[in-house]
């Protein structure tokens, strides 16, 4: 089968189209033919070196695909041929609290991934996809949408709440979808006007350019009435953190996910001399994707898309994604 893989070294240089054996379903799993894929800033740390630097070469890259069961193995009953799913992120959370091991075996990094056309999945780590979402939609929901739910539903987000997203990447514009769907106010940042007055049109209720407004905390302290927001989604990572924590009211909530703004020097003394609660936050389990689809389905909510490329131009996917000027997701056709 075709596969995007990496070989030879890190970098998008090693990245390309090769033939890679097709996977047979073992007991208990599911073969799904890939139809459609999604790329996470994740796939682009992979292909650097900076995500797992003990990576097994050659690795087929991907964690996110939507496709159609095409054989089930020994024991397998939980789904039948022709049903469209998804693959969860993780092989083994399916409720509860995060179990120690979740991280070990993720597709894409530990083994190989979901860039290709076929992949065997555990048959209790798959959900169904929304009858209202094409395979490219639903592809882009097993990382960043159910990092987005997993985060607000753990803030305790509801009608009540204030939610400042940061930037217009899949986490933050699946925040701010599902912050309204919810019920919350939402305010966004982003460095394009461009890209902030389409997150006003997707629901948000205000928008900064934190280019241009580099004192977007204050800017989000003002939109909640002096206090600051009830909730961050923190993307920008140890950049970003001081200022989220200047922008969260007192006894707020971070919720600590991504790594895009780079390093700096952290002061904890804000964390606790306003009691904020700073929670990591680690995709989800597949409770937390079928509740995301239930809501995603009750209100006919449809990811955004920025762009689609063929399995056999993901390096180009690749290279789009990094220049960053995407809004919402990158997407693979299978
Ligand atoms: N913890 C987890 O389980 C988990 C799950 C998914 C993702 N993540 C992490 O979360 C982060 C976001 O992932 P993603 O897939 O949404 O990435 P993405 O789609 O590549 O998001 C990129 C966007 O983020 C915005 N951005 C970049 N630097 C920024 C900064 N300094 N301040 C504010 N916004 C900034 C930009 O939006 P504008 O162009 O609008 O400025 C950029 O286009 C990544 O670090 C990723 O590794 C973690």
């Amino acid at each position: 089968m075709k596969a995007l893989v990496i070989a030879g070294g890190f970098g998008l240089e090693h990245v390309r189209a090769a033939d890679v054996p097709t996977p047979e379903p073992q007991p208990g799993e599911v073969l799904v033919r890939v139809r459609a894929a999604s790329l996470n800033y994740r796939d682009l740390l992979i292909a650097k070196g900076a995500y797992n630097p003990k990576l097994a070469f050659p690795r087929v890259l991907g964690s996110d695909c939507a496709g159609e069961v095409v054989a089930l193995g020994a024991g397998a009953s939980r789904w039948k041929v022709g049903d469209r799913v998804c693959p969860c992120f993780f092989s083994n959370w399916d409720d509860g609290p995060i179990p120690p091991d979740a991280g070990k075996g993720t597709f894409g990094s530990d083994r190989d991934g979901v860039f290709a056309e076929f992949v065997c999945v555990r048959e209790g780590a798959l959900v169904r996809v929304p009858d209202h979402l094409s395979y490219e939609e639903a592809a882009t929901l097993p990382c960043a949408a159910v990092t987005a739910w997993n985060a607000l539903v753990t803030a305790e987000v509801g009608a009540a709440s204030s939610v400042l997203l940061q930037g217009t990447g899949g986490v933050s514009l699946f925040g701010l979808q599902c912050a309204k769907a919810l019920g919350a106010r939402a305010f966004i940042t982003s460095g394009s006007d461009e890209k902030l007055s389409r997150a006003l049109a997707l629901g948000a209720d205000a928008g900064t350019n934190y280019r241009t407004n580099p004192d977007w905390d204050k800017w989000a302290r003002q939109q909640s009435g002096g206090a600051g927001v009830d909730v961050v989604l923190e993307v920008g990572g140890a950049g970003t953190l001081e200022r989220s924590l200047r922008a969260v009211r007192t006894g707020g909530h971070v919720a600590l996910i991504g790594v895009l703004a780079g390093g700096a020097a952290f002061n904890p003394m804000l964390v606790l001399m306003k009691a904020v609660r700073v929670q990591g936050v680690f995709v989800g389990s597949r409770a937390h994707f079928e509740a995301l689809n239930a809501v995603l389905t009750r209100d006919t909510l449809r990811p955004v898309i920025d762009r689609a490329f063929p399995l056999a131009e993901g390096s180009a996917a690749l290279r789009h994604m990094e220049a960053g000027a995407h809004f919402g997701k990158v997407v693979l056709t299978v």
